[in-house]
């Protein structure tokens, strides 16, 4: 049985904190808001409870997991080393969506880290969650809190859409505010290495330690093998997602042409666009929507790729919800979070790239 509580996202209620902490230090699941996405937790010092969380999530054992920490006075806690310039970047951006990489210390359970040397840490901003993890009074383990390769949550209805009776508790704060998850950078190495794009852009890291490089070209398919765990299909809707490249009007015309074929073909085609492309689309919507083969959903604006990153994910699972088989996806650029919100749909769409 999974018992939802609600909690104030600004002023967390003390006794529901409570009994979400009591859960953790028993052993059990418990799933909440950080300011990037639903995590599913677990006490990260208790390896039968960190074995919990893999088979709720089905996911597979060589997926390292994050490790939460209250404040970053519990850095030494998980890891052995800490040099200067991840010292550093912890103060200038923790609490907040980024994730460091160090070496770790023998009391973090090789399950938390598929059996690697190092330990990926994160202090996350959101309240709930740094009342959790302070009552609790234990670092907490806790992957994004959807089923293994499905589009992370957002909000509470969409962590019970995936694990319903899998998780002992989800603490429901409403709709998270970044979108996508945050930032990893790995200290282990020389340079240190931005892994995943996240909640936190390059530039902003680089802002403070400029030796951070980003581990592949921008915008290119290798975006999606960067870290242990992100080889596979990730961050997928269960429609087959299709990711179209360059200039908006290539992008409309050609996204416009394959929308029809592949509806008159028998598909049910739903369309990912910012709204300025879906505007541009309006023309030969008409036609299409006639067809009850065409939903459209927009994600964001190209001017506001914040507003892409908050709205990405719950716009691919409303996708999912009117029973599309294919999406036809419409990139926004890589400026600010564009980066995070391309590295997603890339995964997505697992090789399934046109560059128009
Ligand atoms: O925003 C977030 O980071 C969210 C919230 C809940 O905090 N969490 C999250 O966790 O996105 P997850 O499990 O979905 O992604 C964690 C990824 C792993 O897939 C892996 O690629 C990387 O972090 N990772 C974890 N430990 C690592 C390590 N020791 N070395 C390299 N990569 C690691
Ligand atoms: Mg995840």
């Amino acid at each position: 049985m999974t018992r939802v509580l609600s909690v104030d996202a600004v002023q967390p209620e003390p006794a529901v904190i409570e009994e979400a902490a009591a859960a953790i230090r028993n052993g059990q699941l418990v799933a909440f808001p950080t300011e990037t996405v639903y995590g599913l937790g677990a006490n990260a010092l208790d390896p039968a409870a960190v074995a919990k969380i893999f088979e709720a999530k089905e996911r597979p054992a060589t997926d390292p997991l994050i490790v939460h920490l209250a404040h970053i006075g519990q850095l030494s806690m998980c890891a052995s080393h800490v040099p200067p310039g991840a010292r550093k970047l912890g103060l200038a951006f923790w609490a907040g969506p980024l994730t460091i990489i160090l070496p770790k210390k023998p009391q973090i359970p090789d399950s938390v880290t598929a059996g690697l040397p190092s330990v990926a840490l994160r202090v996350p901003a959101h309240r709930v969650a740094r009342a959790l993890m302070e009552l609790a009074g234990v670092p907490v383990a806790a992957p994004s809190a959807n089923r293994f390769s499905r589009p992370s949550p957002t909000t509470a209805a969409h962590v019970l859409a995936d694990l319903d009776g899998r998780v002992d508790v989800v603490l429901d704060g409403g709709a998270t505010d970044i979108g996508v998850e945050s930032t990893i950078v790995d200290f282990t190495v020389e340079p240190p290495v931005m892994r995943r794009p996240g909640g936190l852009t390059l530039e902003q890291i680089q802002s403070v330690i400029p030796e951070v490089v980003a581990a592949v070209q921008q915008g290119s398919v290798d975006v999606a093998q960067v870290a242990p765990g992100q080889l596979t299909r990730h961050y997928a809707p269960r429609a087959e997602l299709t990711l179209y490249q360059g200039s908006a009007d290539r992008m409309v015309a050609r996204v416009a042409s394959d929308t029809r074929t592949m509806a008159a073909q028998g598909a049910r085609v739903g369309i990912l666009a910012p709204e300025e492309d879906l505007m541009a689309l309006a023309p030969e919507m008409a036609a299409l929507a006639a067809t009850g083969r065409v939903a459209v959903q927009p994600y964001g604006s190209r001017g506001d790729p914040a507003r892409s990153a908050r709205e990405l994910f719950a716009a691919l699972r409303s996708l999912d919800a009117v029973g599309v088989t294919h999406i036809l996806a419409m990139s926004i650029g890589t400026d600010g979070l564009g980066l995070a919100v391309l590295d997603r749909l890339t995964r997505a769409a697992d090789g399934r790239i046109r560059r128009v």
